[in-house]
């Protein structure tokens, strides 16, 4: 064969030495959700075009240039979903969900699609973990779930993690905001940047990032958007930050955080990893209580968050903590003619509940405690001709006979002491 199929670009295999890690970012993930009263749910793949198109925003990155959207044989617009918040919405008004006790707290985990530019840590097929909360605007909501997605950070061991807060306040608030910071740019042309000055209308927010030293001397002066927000949206947002203080949770005002899509209103949070460099989000999300009436719905406040599972499993396995898993199991190791044996034997455990294995490829006894050692196993028990078994503890190398018809005992008694 002269070519080889290659995963699509932007794709990536998970081979089984790095499923555990992701298995246990799910795991740990579903049981902090679960013990805050978030109900699993599970939407399409695919959904659409225009959901996405009228939930995410039409001038987003997202919409105008990352969708995977085809044609099916009815003719009709299909994209795969890049995201789960506008899905979720969807399912909560087709479902009535507004008539069940509010907010309804959702969660969700799965495959997601964009069509950007594959690099470290950036997919074209990636793995969130995704929750909503959806029917109230209390900030206690906001907070709430804040500390679950910290928790679930904390649990895992992610190290070095730093969480940015925002609020965008309403739409209005922010088009005059932005307004005036265009302005407040336009009084300073001649100390900013040639970059910041050729996307003063395009994207004013951006000079807040310049390096540029005329560009930041302007910018320590400019007025932020926090400083701008309606009275309720200022004190929805300072009552976030008392719950937050209150739990002592830190974090990085950041009053320029702008997020990629355009639904939110009020909070916005992003928790990242510097150490993973360019692609530094590990998880954001933010209120948006005005997408479900977006989506043809009823006015209904709603926030939420996505936790980016690739890039947390890349955290843990460069901080050193996804491969330090304990020795665990049996290898039952036998002469050539022991086989069967065996195979009863290595039956017998794993039907007892134990993770047990034995040669599969006729290696010599040496070359068996080797693969005993290779697969991690806690103990070897090798049988011998006559009748004998010896059990052998992989760790310490200490070694006794034991009687073969009560293996499966005498490893149950180590175990549980
Ligand atoms: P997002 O910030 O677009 O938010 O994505 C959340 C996380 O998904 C990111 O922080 C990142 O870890 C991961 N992620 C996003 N794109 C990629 C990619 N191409 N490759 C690898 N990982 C990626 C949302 O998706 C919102 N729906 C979150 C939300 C829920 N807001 C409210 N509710």
């Amino acid at each position: 064969m002269s070519e080889h199929f290659k995963a699509p670009r932007g794709t990536f295999d998970v081979l089984p030495d790095r499923e555990p890690v992701r298995r246990l970012i799910a795991n740990v993930a579903q049981r902090n959700l679960e013990a805050a009263g978030y109900g699993q749910i599970e939407t399409p793949a695919f959904e659409d075009t225009e959901l996405f198109a009228r939930g995410v925003g039409e001038s987003t990155d997202i919409v105008q240039k990352q969708m995977f959207t085809f044609e099916d044989q009815g003719g009709r617009s299909l994209t795969l979903r890049p995201e789960a918040t506008a899905s979720i919405c969807r399912a909560y008004l087709e479902h009535g969900m507004q008539k069940q006790a509010q907010p309804v707290k959702l969660w969700t985990e799965g495959p997601f699609f964009r069509h950007e530019r594959p690099q470290a840590g950036r997919y074209r097929q990636f793995t969130q973990v995704d929750a909503e909360a959806i029917g109230s605007d209390s900030p206690l909501v906001d907070a709430e779930m804040i500390i679950v997605a910290n928790d679930i950070l904390i649990e895992l061991g992610v190290e070095e993690v730093r969480l940015r807060l925002g609020s965008l306040g309403t739409p209005a608030a922010r088009s005059a905001y932005l307004d005036e910071l265009r302005r407040y740019l336009r009084s300073r042309e001649g100390e900013l940047s040639d970059e910041v000055k050729n996307r003063i209308d395009v994207n004013p927010l951006r000079a807040f990032d310049a390096d540029h030293e005329g560009t930041r001397r302007v910018m320590d002066e400019a007025p932020t958007l926090l400083e701008r927000l309606d009275e309720a949206d200022a004190e929805h947002f300072d009552a976030v930050r008392q719950a937050l203080d209150r739990s002592g949770l830190v974090y990085d005002l950041d009053p320029t955080l702008v997020r990629g899509l355009d639904y939110y209103t009020r909070t916005v949070f992003e928790f990242e990893c510097e150490q993973l460099g360019a692609q530094s989000g590990i998880g954001g999300g933010g209120r948006y209580d005005g997408l479900i009436e977006q989506l043809g719905g009823p006015p209904t406040p709603g926030c939420g968050w996505a936790l980016g599972v690739d890039r947390i499993a890349i955290a843990l396995n460069q901080q050193g903590r996804d491969g330090v898993r304990a020795r665990e199991g049996v290898f039952v190791v036998t002469e050539a003619e022991g086989r069967a044996a065996a195979l009863a034997l290595v039956t017998e455990l794993r039907r007892a509940g134990l993770t047990a294995d034995l040669d599969l490829a006729d290696r010599v006894i040496k070359g068996q405690m080797r693969q005993a050692d290779r697969v991690g196993a806690r103990y070897a028990v090798i049988l011998s001709g006559g009748g004998r078994a010896t059990l052998r503890d992989m760790s310490s190398g200490e070694e006794r006979e034991v009687d073969p018809s009560r293996v499966v005992e005498e490893i149950g008694k180590l175990r549980s002491p």
